[in-house]
């Protein structure tokens, strides 16, 4: 059976209005705050993949590793007593790296449907014809909006056992304690025997921490300041891009690696109809890069219901996909 189902349920997280709203009320707290999941417009999409392909910015290259040459470990540990099961990907993006372990798990027979979840229709619309051009025989059901919506439609339109793929580092860029609650979040949508692929960037020397976010090129800091530009453009505002800097830092006790931009002067900016006041070298938190050791990762799990099954790191070992099983 062959299933390329696009459904089409949406809640848009992202509308305009709870953009402009988050934009105020972090402006408005102390200190200032801007939600990282607002870089990825058209041009945080293009500035990203630049990161991506930045000598500094390891983490792609590692995490591709795994998938590339540790595949069948990957496969094994998900694959259980050979049950038919639904494969989820959250945040699934062009699927690079997971499309190696896809196209293994069908070239072993394994019996499984792709999920994909994105907030993006059109990522999830490129990915299906990918895939049918590619692996035809696979089948595909993309799931279009919010992680905890979709994987509670995944449960309801399929009983088989899911494996969730949460991949790239992603959950580094919550706060330790919103990390806890995702993963009990996750675990309360799944059902004993389910697991999870989770993708942990690792402490490291933390000057090679540092130098991924704070290339020589400034990619970065083009990557934070094109959420000002965003805001420009899509709330009326005038933010000066002269007028802020980038600032990384990395934290190598807790592991957190944040971005700020600092306001280089006292100033006023208007977004739409709305004035904020910066004083100078005040800072604007935009982002932490949560970095775990082996241990943050085992009470993570612990706290949220999960037992470590499998943990597969890649040749430098400074990252690792840990496969979490629901207890
Ligand atoms: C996509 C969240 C994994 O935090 O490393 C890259 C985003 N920010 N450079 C990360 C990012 C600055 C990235 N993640």
């Amino acid at each position: 059976m062959k299933a390329q189902t696009e459904t089409t349920m949406q809640k848009d997280q992202d509308s305009p209005e709870n953009f402009q709203s988050d934009v105020l009320n972090g402006l408005r707290h102390f200190p200032k705050k801007l939600f990282s999941k607002y870089f990825y417009d058209e041009k945080g999409d293009k500035l990203f993949q630049q990161i991506m392909n930045m000598p500094e910015y390891y983490l792609t290259g590692c995490e591709l590793d795994i998938f590339k040459n540790k595949t069948q470990e990957l496969a094994e540990s998900i694959i259980a007593n050979d049950e038919p099961f639904d494969l989820i990907e959250l945040g699934a993006g062009d699927a690079t790296k997971s499309s190696y372990l896809l196209k293994y798990l069908v070239g072993r027979g394994a019996d499984f449907t792709y999920m994909p979840i994105d907030i993006s229709g059109n990522i999830l619309s490129v990915l299906q014809h990918k895939f049918k051009a590619e692996l035809p025989t696979l089948e595909v059901v993309t799931l279009q909006g919010d992680y905890f919506d979709m994987l509670e439609k995944a449960t309801s339109i399929s009983e088989k056992r899911k494996v969730v793929l949460f991949l790239g580092g992603n959950i580094g860029n919550m706060e330790l304690d919103e990390s806890v609650h995702f993963c009990r979040e996750l675990r309360r949508k799944l059902h004993s025997g389910d697991s999870l692929i989770i993708g942990f960037d690792l402490k490291k020397n933390p000057h090679v921490i540092l130098n991924a976010y704070n290339d020589a090129a400034g990619i970065t800091a083009r990557f934070n300041l094109n959420l000002l530009d965003r805001i420009n453009r899509q709330l009326n505002a005038d933010f000066d891009l002269k007028k802020f800097q980038h600032y990384q830092t990395y934290d190598p006790i807790s592991g957190a690696c944040r971005s700020f931009l600092i306001s280089l002067e006292e100033q006023q900016v208007t977004i739409s109809n709305n004035r904020v006041k910066f004083e100078e070298n005040e800072v604007i938190a935009m982002e932490i890069s949560q970095k775990f050791s082996e241990t943050d990762i085992q009470s993570l799990a612990a706290k949220s219901g999960f037992y470590i099954i499998n943990e597969i790191k890649d040749s430098k070992n400074w990252f690792i996909d840990s496969v979490w099983q629901v207890i």
